[in-house]
């Protein structure tokens, strides 16, 4: 049975989304049918397709009553858009649906499990968000609510858990063929951790035990976990709300991190071993991950930040957008990250230019650089090595006075994203840098993922990711290069449809 407000929803994103022209949307990185998309939720395989779902509000392009949007994909870079999955039209989801994943039960339907928000009053009379976590079931498309939800609730948690921040449920399989589930959860104190329940039919969980706690780091609140084996490590993402800055590493407010470890599967114990930033520019928050038929681990994360959100006016069709898949492996300690190799089918030609000197006063163009869909990649070295330059520029999204550029200074090692100029006219954060300790010698390769509203920059192979929004005019299409001193660079582009 179809609820009203779910045929309201559909209804709603099939007039509206004709309202928005393909050209004003990204080229091929995921937009709401029409209004607001915060998180990927539900991210996975079922039945020959990539299904990924996204927290969704249809009647405007603010958050409201989160809902699931929904798009299936071959190849997790052209997308086709289904019926909104869930609105919020029980009496204990009311408040919304929010975030949650998906996983194939053994008949062969399909699983979705997020987190229910309902409201209560405290004896004050204060109203908070309960947040209790229930199911749905389909068959790719429609999807019923389960009779008996919510499935877990806040009882039985260990003292002190907070049922109003619990939330983001990630399942997968143990290799015992039973299923597990990571649940964010937070208590009064701020100490955010990670909650694994357990279940052997995806109906009735039982609480199992504390996979990670911030313990005093990273903020408080934990948002949306993942949590995989790669390359013989096991990996949590987690996206932390209220963090402290921590040098180049960490920057305030909310951010994505990694904790990397070992894992023992009958215990739950996960010990950690390292922790990075996932993304280290202003727009990417909330990832999750799928694995592929193949053995690929590829990561999907919104491309926005709760505190930059205000980078988009409120009055556009469309606001939020999905990152570009990514593959993840891990190599010495550390995440990497890299475009989907499926990228490739989207080129609609190769450009290459090597050796080319840059430095002086002027911007340098080449010929077939430019344009809005684009990727770049540029190898950099000094001309002279015993007297390394200080900067290092690609500018882009370039007409008149607008650019967003990505810096590198190898006398500090770091690499900056800027958009200040890229038509944003909000005092919000435009700037952002990464540290890259081993690029002191002036040697870097930086991979840029242009799409119309967007950069992705992936330096050294996929060892530190940098993403930005822009909402530049679409006709600024110029991309250049400059130098404060000598500099050699081989660029290779290929424009994207
Ligand atoms: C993360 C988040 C989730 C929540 C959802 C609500 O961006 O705050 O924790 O489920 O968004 O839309």
């Amino acid at each position: 049975m179809i609820s009203q407000a779910l045929r309201d929803a559909r209804r709603y994103e099939e007039i509206y989304e004709k309202e928005i022209s393909p050209a004003e949307r990204p080229l091929f990185h995921l937009t709401p049918r029409c209004g607001w998309m915060n998180d990927p939720n539900g991210f996975g395989y079922y039945k020959g397709q990539f299904h990924l779902f996204y927290q969704y509000y249809p009647y405007a392009s603010v958050w409201g009553a989160m809902h699931w949007g929904h798009a299936v994909s071959m190849d997790l870079l052209h997308w086709s858009p289904l019926p909104a999955a869930m609105a919020p039209d029980q009496v204990y989801d009311y408040k919304g649906c929010f975030s949650g994943s998906s996983i194939p039960m053994n008949d062969g339907r399909h699983l979705l499990m997020y987190t229910s928000v309902r409201q209560t009053s405290d004896p004050q009379g204060q109203g908070s968000g309960v947040q209790t976590q229930s199911i749905a079931i389909g068959n790719g498309v429609d999807y019923t609510k389960y009779g008996k939800n919510p499935v877990i609730t806040a009882e039985g948690l260990p003292e002190g858990s907070s049922r109003f921040d619990f939330r983001d449920p990630k399942m997968w399989q143990a290799s015992d063929g039973s299923y597990i589930a990571a649940v964010a959860n937070n208590n009064t104190e701020g100490g955010g951790k990670i909650l694994l329940f357990k279940s052997k039919d995806l109906l009735n969980w039982k609480y199992w035990r504390v996979l990670a706690s911030n313990n005093g780091r990273f903020g408080a609140m934990w948002e949306c976990p993942d949590f995989f084996g790669l390359d013989g490590k096991h990996v949590l993402l987690v996206s932390p709300q209220d963090m402290l800055p921590d040098d180049f590493e960490y920057h305030n407010g909310n951010g994505t991190l990694c904790l990397i470890g070992s894992y023992d599967e009958k215990t739950g114990e996960f010990v950690e071993e390292k922790d990075q930033a996932i993304d280290y520019g202003i727009d990417f928050y909330a990832p999750q991950t799928v694995l592929t038929k193949d053995g690929r681990r590829i990561m999907i994360g919104w491309m926005q930040n709760w505190d930059a959100c205000a980078i988009r006016s409120p009055h556009e069709k469309w606001a939020g957008q999905m990152s570009m898949p990514r593959e993840l492996s891990v190599r010495d300690g550390r995440l990497y990250q890299n475009p989907i190799s499926e990228i490739d089918t989207m080129y609609l030609n190769t450009i290459i230019h090597r050796d080319v000197r840059i430095g002086g006063a002027e911007d340098v163009s080449l010929d077939g650089i430019y344009g809005r869909c684009m990727d770049l990649t540029v190898k950099v070295r000094p001309g002279d090595a015993d007297k390394i330059f200080h900067r290092f520029s690609i500018r882009f999204a370039k007409k008149g006075k607008l650019r967003t550029s990505v810096s590198f200074r190898p006398h500090e090692k770091t690499v900056k994203i800027d958009r200040k100029y890229s038509g944003s006219c909000r005092a919000i954060v435009h700037q952002r840098r990464c540290l890259v300790p081993e690029s002191a010698g002036g040697e870097i390769t930086l991979r840029l993922i242009l799409d119309r509203f967007s950069v992705e920059v992936f330096i050294n192979d996929g060892r530190y990711a940098m993403t930005a929004s822009i909402f530049t005019d679409l006709d600024a299409e110029g991309i250049s290069f400059y130098a404060d001193g000598d500099v050699l660079i081989d660029v290779e582009g290929h424009a994207l449809g």
